[in-house]
């Protein structure tokens, strides 16, 4: 079986790269020629555990041109669907992928992975293709190899017979559950998932705001309801909020399709704007230990989470920004996102980017640990009379929520 795939960013590539590592010949596509040129080197272009050694092992054939995928037996479309300032999905890079499909007369089966709201792919793509499905991605950065490869599902969404089949052969070299529906139910699950991920960490951070009030421990609490089957232990992790490339996006296409068929979704509105708040949270908390204005702070982490260096909505940009504001020197250590942040914004440029966490420790008089990197984890790192606030559980001294 044969399959392309269109759009070799980071869903793109994870997905390309596990395919061929199950004995799939896949073929990717980009418009972005330099990306082509690197994994003709075999090298990975995005910071992802595994990624360079799946490389290595399975390489990946990829072209600038969509011709080469013209006899594949179904196209995965993986390009981005960015969020447009007011929170509609921007479906520029989408539309074309469909179009060069078209130009090309493609006769296999189309089958977007991007996420795109329920609708997206009848309106889009249905229309133009004899075979058309809808399979969204549940890859989380960071871990997205060993997600792709056990997944908790498998989502098909297909509208012919041809593709339901196409499809479930592309996946037989990977046990999980295969959800079999329509394209627009398919499409939905994918928002459903992460609105309710996102909205259950907010829920964890709501119970932490108000628990670090009544000095009682957010994590014993959470810990215990957690044990409840019904609730799970997973994604309870109180702090200083969500970030990253997905969550904010895909709950605002929700509320704004929600609006669109004039229903206001009073839930995610309070989770976005729980989440909005939460970062500034450990600034109260510093406020209340030590002035800001011309200390020096240190802050330990940069990205939205360990193992990546994207800082997308990460919460660290509000606190930086903030922490600027009122005056304080910032000193900073992240193990890889360090680059990304300073090209971030103008005002990032001239934060003291320390060359390891115990350089920033030392020269700060307070220090803030934003994301939960293993190489923060040493109790040693921390001398007992300097002021840590943790954003992040790592030592569960004092923290946002505890
Ligand atoms: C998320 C979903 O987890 C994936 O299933 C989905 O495929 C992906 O979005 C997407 O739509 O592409 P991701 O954003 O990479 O993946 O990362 P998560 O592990 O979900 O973490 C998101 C944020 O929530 C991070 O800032 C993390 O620190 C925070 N978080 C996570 C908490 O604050 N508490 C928790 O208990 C868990």
């Amino acid at each position: 079986m044969k399959a392309g795939i269109i759009g070799l960013g980071y869903v793109g590539l994870i997905t390309a790269i596990n395919l061929r590592a199950i004995g799939i010949d896949v073929t990717g596509i980009d418009v972005d020629a330099k990306k082509i040129e690197l994994l003709k080197e075999k090298k990975s272009y995005i910071y992802e555990p595994g990624t360079d050694n799946l490389l290595e092992r399975y390489n990946l054939p990829a072209s600038t041109d969509v011709k080469a995928i013209a006899d594949a037996d179904l196209v995965l479309i993986t390009v981005g669907t960015p969020s447009n300032d007011d929170g509609s999905q921007n479906l520029t890079y989408f539309i074309s992928a469909v179009k060069s499909l078209q130009d090309i007369n493609y006769k296999g089966a189309v089958v977007p992975r991007s996420t795109i709201l329920p609708g997206t792919t009848d309106s889009y793509v249905t229309p133009y293709f004899e075979h058309v499905g809808y399979n969204p991605e549940f890859l989380a950065e960071g871990r997205a190899n060993e997600d792709f490869i056990h997944p908790d599902k498998i989502v098909i969404g297909y509208k012919d017979e041809y593709t339901r089949d196409i499809m479930k052969k592309l996946y037989e070299g990977i046990k999980a559950p295969i959800i079999e529906t329509d394209i627009k139910t398919a499409e939905m699950i994918k928002y459903a998932n992460n609105a309710f991920l996102a909205s259950k960490i907010s829920i964890a951070n709501e119970l932490g705001n108000i628990t670090k009030k009544l000095n009682i421990d957010v994590y014993k609490v959470t810990d215990a309801i957690g044990l409840d089957s019904r609730i799970g232990k997973k994604f309870l992790n109180a702090g200083i909020g969500w970030g990253g490339s997905c969550f904010k996006k895909d709950i605002s296409a929700l509320v704004q399709i929600s609006r669109i068929h004039g229903y206001e979704p009073e839930i995610f509105n309070a989770v976005l704007k729980q989440n909005d708040l939460q970062p500034l949270k450990i600034i109260d908390i510093l406020r209340a230990r030590t002035e800001i204005k011309g200390k020096n702070i240190g802050l330990l982490g940069l990205s939205f989470k360990p193992e990546t260096d994207d800082i997308r909505d990460a919460p660290s940009i509000k606190i930086a920004s903030a922490l600027l504001d009122e005056g304080a020197i910032i000193h900073a250590y992240d193990p890889r996102a360090m680059n990304n942040f300073k090209n971030y914004d103008d005002k990032f440029k001239n934060i003291d980017y320390c060359e390891n966490a115990k350089q920033c420790v030392e020269r700060s008089d307070a220090v803030l640990i934003l994301t939960e990197w293993n190489a923060f984890k040493d109790d040693r790192l921390y001398p007992a009379d300097k002021i840590i606030i943790e954003g992040r559980r790592i030592r569960g001294k004092e923290g946002v929520c505890w």
